[in-house]
């Protein structure tokens, strides 16, 4: 597993508890930025021997459908180079199990439940966002959309904007006003700016960046494919730029758009670079697997990555390597005019954080 990297500017141990890691992602207040992605940690249970789920950001729980699903034959799971492939198959309990066990449980332990859904017609996502209405505690509801819309030659939804727009407006439509809907979002498609503004038009109050990208592996000693559902899901540091760029990309589209990012991050610096990009939160799945203490340890990184840069709050952050560039080191020279002040000021559209106070004193 990655050290901890050595930024420029260390901070002492003062400054960097005095980093303000509050974050708001669609109207939900979070203690701090970093969350379990869907999929990775269950419901919690097994994650809470390594790191109090309290202390989360928030538990982004493993979609979950309407029945009681087993998932895809085994195996279902290969390693690649800086990354994981992997075909599950959404296997789970199925609703009103998770509704009599997991989320009472997550409640119980101080957690702050955002339920992943999933479902084969929109009129399943329908009916799992309307049974959910009526449960205690949900903090937020992530949609996964990267599921086969069986009423359309099984096209993931999240594939085509008109789908994905779809299942978000019943999602909306059946959710309670105060509980923020993020639509997960896939990068397997040409443009995720549009899939992202069709989703955010039909009711999304923020962003899921990003799922899985499809992938597949043959292993050349048995001249198969290694997964027997043939393809899965690459996940881990190898779809980090990926991410990097679709987040950078839909918060340059929509920087009012609060968006919470996964894809690789391993690390607090991993976390910044996010945060740089355009989200206000941040999911860690597979680094889980490796090391179970891993949302803890990114989070103290990234508060000590966050103060050695000279930002007092998290929200600061958000956004900001969108900023113009810094002029030439000479502009100006001479004319007593141009100042770095302009290039200092944090970027526009971090628009669901506090309102920015002023530009963080960057040490340079
Ligand atoms: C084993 C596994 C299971 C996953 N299950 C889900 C899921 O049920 N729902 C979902 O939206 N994403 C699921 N994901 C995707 C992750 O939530 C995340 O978007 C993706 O893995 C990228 O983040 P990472 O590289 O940090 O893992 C799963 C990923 C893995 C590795």
């Amino acid at each position: 597993m990655a050290q901890m990297r050595v930024l420029p500017g260390q901070p002492d141990a003062a400054a960097t508890a005095a980093v303000d890691l509050r974050t708001r992602l669609a109207g939900l207040a979070l203690p701090n930025p970093v969350l379990t992605a869907s999929g990775c940690a269950g419901a919690g249970r097994e994650l809470h021997q390594f790191v109090d789920v309290a202390s989360l950001g928030a538990v982004v729980t493993k979609s979950i459908m309407l029945a009681p699903r087993a998932g895809r034959a085994t195996p279902r799971m290969v390693e690649t180079p800086s990354g994981l492939l992997n075909s599950i198959g959404l296997q789970g309990p199925g609703l009103e199990e998770f509704l009599a066990h997991d989320l009472p449980w997550l409640v119980e332990h101080g957690a702050r439940p955002v339920v992943s859904i999933a479902g084969e017609s929109v009129e399943e996502y329908a009916r799992l966002a309307a049974r959910l209405r009526h449960a205690p505690g949900v903090a937020g509801v992530e949609v996964n959309i990267s599921c086969p819309n069986v009423a359309n030659r099984g096209l993931v939804f999240a594939c085509r904007a008109t789908d994905a727009a779809t299942v978000v407006r019943a999602v909306r439509q059946n959710t309670a006003g105060s509980v923020p809907v993020l639509a997960k979002l896939s990068p397997d498609v040409t443009d995720i700016v549009e899939i992202a503004a069709a989703c955010v038009a039909a009711g999304a109050d923020g962003l899921s960046l990003i799922n899985t990208l499809l992938g597949m592996v043959i292993d050349t000693t048995t001249m198969r494919p290694s997964l027997a559902g043939v393809t899965g899901g690459l996940s881990g540091p190898a779809i980090r730029p990926v991410a990097v760029r679709c987040v950078w990309q839909v918060h340059e589209a929509m920087p009012e758009v609060p968006i919470l990012a996964m894809g690789g991050i391993l690390t607090g610096s991993d976390a910044l670079e996010m945060v740089l990009a355009g989200a206000s939160a941040v999911s860690v799945g597979t680094a889980i697997f490796h090391d179970p203490g891993a949302p803890g340890r990114i989070l103290a990184e990234l508060a000590h990555a966050l103060a050695g840069l000279g930002f007092a709050r998290l929200v600061d952050a958000v956004g900001y390597a969108h900023r113009p560039p810094e002029p030439p080191p000479d502009a100006g020279a001479g004319s007593g005019t141009v100042t770095d002040a302009g290039a200092d000021a944090p970027a526009e559209g971090s628009a669901d954080v506090e309102a920015v106070t002023g530009p963080p004193q960057v040490r340079r």
